[in-house]
C-alpha cells in the first residue's frame, strides 16, 4: 500500500458543482479519508463563475463533510495531485457515453505520472443526466434548479442571472 492510499484528489471545473458531483464525492469519502476538490483555474472553456467563486461555493457546500478541502489548481492535474501528496484520482462516470473521454484522461495522467492510479466512481442513475452546462443553461432561462445542484448553488446561480 502506498502512503497515500488514503487520501484522492478529484478534479474538474466545476463550473458549477452539480448534484452528481456530491454524490461522486460522498462516495469518495466512503474511500478515502481525505477528499481534496482540485477546481480548474485555467480552463480553455470561458467559466460563469471565477475560480475563487468556485472554491468558495464549493466550500460552503462541503461545511459539514469532514475530510475534504477545496483547492483550486491550474496546469497539470498529476502536478496538483503530486503537490497534495496524493497518487489518486477520483473521476465519476455518469453514463457510458464519458467513458471514452474519461479513459484517454485517466491513460495520459498515467503516462505522465507513473504512480497516479484514477479510480471512477459511478453516480446515482438519477444524476446520469445532470451537466454544469445545462444547470447553466436552465439557470440563465429562469428556470428551477434546485433539484440539480446544492442549495448554495442555486444561490450563486440566482445572484449571478439576476
Ligand atoms: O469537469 P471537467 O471539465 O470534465 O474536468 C476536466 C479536468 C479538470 C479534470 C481536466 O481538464 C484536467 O485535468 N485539466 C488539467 C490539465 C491536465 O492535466 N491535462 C492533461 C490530462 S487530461
Amino acid at each position: 500500500m502506498t502512503p497515500y492510499a488514503k487520501k484522492a484528489v478529484f478534479p474538474g471545473s466545476f463550473d458549477p458543482f452539480t448534484n452528481g458531483h456530491l454524490d461522486i464525492l460522498k462516495r469518495a469519502l466512503r474511500i478515502f479519508d481525505y477528499v481534496t476538490i482540485g477546481v480548474l483555474a485555467n480552463s480553455s472553456k470561458q467559466p460563469l463563475f471565477t475560480v475563487e467563486e468556485r472554491v468558495a461555493i464549493i466550500q460552503q457546500v462541503c461545511v459539514e463533510l469532514p475530510g475534504v478541502s477545496v483547492r483550486s489548481f491550474s496546469g497539470l492535474l498529476v502536478d496538483f495531485a503530486r503537490a497534495e501528496k496524493c497518487d489518486i484520482i477520483v473521476r465519476g462516470l455518469r453514463a457510458i457515453s464519458d467513458y471514452d473521454y474519461e479513459a484517454q484522461m485517466a491513460l495520459i495522467n498515467r503516462r505522465l505520472g507513473e504512480s497516479i492510479e484514477t479510480c471512477f466512481l459511478v453516480a446515482r442513475e438519477e444524476y446520469s443526466y445532470v451537466s454544469s452546462t445545462l444547470i447553466k443553461q436552465i439557470a440563465n432561462l429562469r428556470g428551477d434548479v434546485a433539484q440539480f445542484v446544492p442549495p448554495a448553488v442555486a444561490r450563486a446561480l440566482a445572484e449571478k442571472f439576476g
